[in-house]
């Protein structure tokens, strides 16, 4: 250290007391694997989210009045658009870097979202969910449901043919709601859609209340982990409940991060020359009323606007309220999805009967109930992202839509339980067969639970 710096510590230290959690802080062991990079590739794409949309938010209008393009794109010149639409062909030709800024932004969302899906995957296969550690699970599930809708709030701000109809979407799924649906989807909406409120409200969530509220619990999800410590994957020899085995924050695990930060801001830039996404021009402004089959959502929103699309249209009229089948694939399903990830770790532990405190990670074929639930949900939620593509494959095929959407219904229905149920019965026999190799005379259900003993205060 040089003096200086030294004398500066020494006077900070003096009055904050800092020396010995800064210690402990820099100390901490992480665990080496690299499946615990993907919850870093996450906060990392999200630094770059909020320092590419802060550019962004300079150039962009929050408005859909109509203005006359001129600019320097020949496609648009002396049209009338609506102003966000305008504001956006504006910063990918007229803007110095906004192309740049605008394909960092989108490579990034894609990447913070994809890194996401797959650390929440990796926690709930690997048990990282279990006691005590449901808190930062549940507060895990929030984030999730935050980062869906920061994507969502994302691209509608373009006010594309695209936005427009997925805007439209959300708007009919909240009018769906039984009793209230005409007050929710008009105070969200500040009336009926299309409205002019739209755009800046959800300028408003996209680029302060989200991101704030990301910051904030994103800030609250690592305290937790910093408190609960890392668990770990089980190493012969080591009792896992005591001692983690791994590098210290300071300065190897400081060092692989820098490392990971120059790999992603690299392989986004690399990206944002080379693919020619967030190209606005493609599709055109929203007109309203107008649905166009080409607008297919971003990835992270196919399972919902598949499932949309395979629902039957019905109503059922009771005494008061209607039912409709946007409700029930628009809300209910897509709230039953994240009920069930919610109640999970719960259901696990009176399956299992576990009691304690759980550190040492597991392999999910040790887990039938686990591997079974994860993979067939998971599974659940492919087809029904394929769902979305009916348009495009009917297309390609030749087959009429009406075929390919009940190709997607049946294998949505059927395919996912079975799946399960092969994954379960394949994981029970799996321990039925070490049982006798490892233990003769031991339960499946002790072995179920390999690798994990309560833990020692
Ligand atoms: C905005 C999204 C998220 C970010 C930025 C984030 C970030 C992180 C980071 C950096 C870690 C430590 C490294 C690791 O264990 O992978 C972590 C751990 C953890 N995360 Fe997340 N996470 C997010 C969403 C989620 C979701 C959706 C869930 C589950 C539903 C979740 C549950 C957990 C749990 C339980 C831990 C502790 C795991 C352990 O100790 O092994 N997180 N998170």
């Amino acid at each position: 250290m040089t003096p200086l710096f030294a004398l500066l510590f020494d006077s900070v230290d003096q009055r904050l007391r800092l020396r010995k959690p800064a210690r402990k802080t820099l100390n901490k062991v992480f665990p080496h694997h690299w499946s615990f990079l993907l919850g870093e590739v996450a906060v990392f794409s999200f630094v770059i989210l909020v320092l590419t949309g802060t550019y962004l938010t300079f150039f962009y209008r929050a408005s859909t009045d109509p203005v006359i393009y001129t600019g320097s794109s020949s496609l648009y010149d002396g049209v009338r658009l609506p102003a966000a639409y305008e504001s956006v062909i504006r910063l990918s030709n007229d803007v110095p870097g906004g192309l740049l800024f605008r394909r960092l932004h989108r490579g990034a969302s894609h990447l913070f979202i994809a890194s996401t899906v797959l650390h929440m995957l990796r926690i709930l296969l690997t048990g990282a969910f279990r006691q005590p550690r449901e808190p930062n699970y549940l507060l895990g599930i929030v984030l999730f449901m935050i980062t869906l809708g920061s994507g969502f709030t994302g691209y509608s701000l373009l006010y594309d043919s695209l936005a427009g109809t997925g805007i439209r979407i959300a708007y009919s799924s909240l009018l769906a709601f039984p009793f209230i649906g005409d007050q929710l989807a008009f105070w969200v909406f500040g009336g009926e859609f299309p409205t002019g409120d739209v755009i800046p409200r959800f300028f408003v969530l996209h680029v302060m209340l989200l991101p704030g509220l990301l910051i904030g619990l994103v800030g609250l999800h690592l305290a937790i982990l910093v408190r609960q410590r890392h668990t770990q994957f089980p190493r012969r020899g080591v009792d896992g409940h005591q001692f983690i085995l791994g590098k210290p924050l300071w300065p190897s695990q400081v060092a692989e991060s820098a490392t990971l930060v120059l790999w992603i801001g690299g392989l986004l830039a690399v990206a944002a020359v080379l693919v020619p996404w967030s190209d606005v021009s493609l599709l055109g402004p929203y007109v309203p009323g107008e649905v166009g089959n080409n607008a297919q959502p971003d990835w992270f929103m196919f399972w919902l606007d598949g499932m949309l699309r395979m629902f039957p249209a019905f109503e059922w009229s009771l005494p008061g309220v209607t039912i409709n089948g946007v409700f029930v694939a628009g809300i209910l399903l897509p709230g039953l999805v994240f009920g069930a990830l919610i109640l999970y770790p719960f259901l696990e532990k009176r399956v299992y009967r576990l009691e304690g405190d759980w550190h040492v990670l597991q392999n999910p074929l040790d887990i039938p109930l686990r591997a079974g639930f994860g993979l067939g949900t998971f599974s659940a939620i492919l087809f029904m992202s394929a769902a979305a593509t009916s348009d495009q494959l009917s297309r390609i095929t030749g087959v009429p839509i009406e075929g390919v959407l009940w190709f997607w219904r049946i294998m949505t229905l059927f395919a996912p339980p079975l799946l399960a149920l092969a994954i379960y019965r394949y994981s029970r026999r799996r321990l039925a067969r070490r049982d006798l190799e490892v233990a003769p005379g031991e339960s499946a259900e002790s072995q179920d639970l390999a690798g994990a003993s309560p833990a020692h205060d």
